[in-house]
């Protein structure tokens, strides 16, 4: 595997969009691992749909409303964000520049973005919570063995993490075809490093392999880790409003609405089109977000129509750390928090409060 392409000093002034970032950054990075970080599940059916939902959806245009005091602010668990932007967990940013998650942090942080760090980050945990005061939450997948995760949890606690993220949508590797042709693997010096201590899981021929079985969480599991800890809980992966009820039944503090960017099951819908049953089911009860595909301010206003309190971005995140590093990423999120203001102006919405299905065609 080659090592990334050093990253630009200064952004190249034809990047004006986030498709100009991909375009920049596949160039870039090595082909294996951009065949890891662009690829989906099997057919990249769902892969393909989380974009072309969004681009079929229509807004309605509003015109000459009053706009005194228009922001983008909301409020989650108890912390008011600058806007509704959060970068989503992604593992091993070291894959795209040398600084991984530290780098990452920093751009969230300049554009006042939430950042969910991936437990498998290729940085200690630790040093990105210290990198920045800006506001971070920490993924988590459970297993059935829990003093593992209880220490992880413990670390992500003290590190200062204000909120959990479990994500249940990949109990298993999808069925990663394009990885699997470019023959992906790790490079030297990224590893998730969090992981250390971890017991290993067994090597299975079949996920039907009852030792494999035997690792897989269920919902006693979630009812486990929020007696563990003070923190709020989310659950990530969920399309189905029959398991978000569950999830709120549960106790949970959170959902996100998220076919894993098209990486775990195939032929799932996109993510904009499973948002609104779920949005209904939970009823404002706890805050729902959404992730997938959100390239655009206007895919940010529709998301938000349709129901989601915040949205999370993935790959355009790792295409600004390849192509600029910290300043790739902070660039990428104003690109979207501009686009997200414009979008708002022209649909008469004010605030992320007045944004419903008015806004919708
Ligand atoms: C390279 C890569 C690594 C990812 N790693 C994780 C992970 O460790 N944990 C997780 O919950 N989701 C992971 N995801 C999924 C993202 O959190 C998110 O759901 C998805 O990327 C959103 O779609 P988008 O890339 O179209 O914005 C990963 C996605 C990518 C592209």
């Amino acid at each position: 595997m080659s090592a990334p392409t050093p990253p630009y000093d200064r952004i190249p002034p034809e990047i004006v969009s986030l498709d100009d970032y991909e375009a920049f950054a596949r160039g870039r990075m090595d082909p294996a691992a951009w065949a890891y970080l662009a690829g989906g599940a099997a057919d990249e059916l769902t892969l393909r749909a989380n974009r072309e939902a969004y681009g079929r959806i229509r807004l309605r245009p509003r015109v000459l409303g009053d706009f005194r005091g228009a922001n983008t602010r909301v409020e989650l668990f108890g912390r008011t964000f600058a806007h509704p932007l959060l970068v989503a967990p992604m593992a091993f940013h070291r894959l795209a520049h040398p600084q991984g998650e530290i780098a990452t942090a920093f751009g969230a942080a300049a554009l006042e973005a939430g950042m969910v760090v991936s437990m498998q980050a290729s940085v200690a945990l630790e040093e990105i919570a210290a990198a920045t005061a800006g506001p971070k939450w920490f993924q988590l997948y459970l297993y059935a063995e829990r003093s593992f995760t209880e220490s992880l949890v413990r670390r992500a606690e003290a590190a200062g993490y204000e909120a959990l993220v479990v994500t249940v949508d990949a109990p298993v590797h999808g069925v990663r075809n394009r990885e699997q042709r470019a023959g992906f693997r790790l490079p030297a010096g990224v590893e998730p490093v969090n992981l250390r201590e971890m017991p290993p899981l067994p090597v299975c021929e079949s996920p039907f392999d009852p030792a494999y079985l035997a690792t897989l969480p269920g919902w006693d599991s979630l009812a486990w880790l929020k007696s563990i800890t003070r923190l709020p809980v989310l659950l990530k992966g969920v399309l189905c409003a029959d398991d978000a009820a569950r999830a709120v039944a549960e106790g949970l503090d959170g959902v996100i609405v998220s076919n894993h960017g098209g990486r775990t099951l195939d032929t799932l819908p996109a993510a904009i089109d499973a948002l609104p049953r779920v949005a209904e089911r939970v009823a404002g009860r706890v805050p729902v977000l959404c992730d997938g595909g959100i390239r655009r301010g206007t895919d940010v206003l529709k998301a938000l129509a349709l129901g989601a309190d915040a949205v999370l971005l993935g790959r355009p995140v790792f295409h600004g750390l390849s192509v600029a590093g910290a300043t790739g990423v902070a660039h990428v999120l104003k690109i979207l928090r501009t686009e997200l203001e414009v979008a708002m102006l022209l649909a008469g919405c004010p605030t992320i409060g007045t944004i419903d299905r008015r806004v919708l065609w």
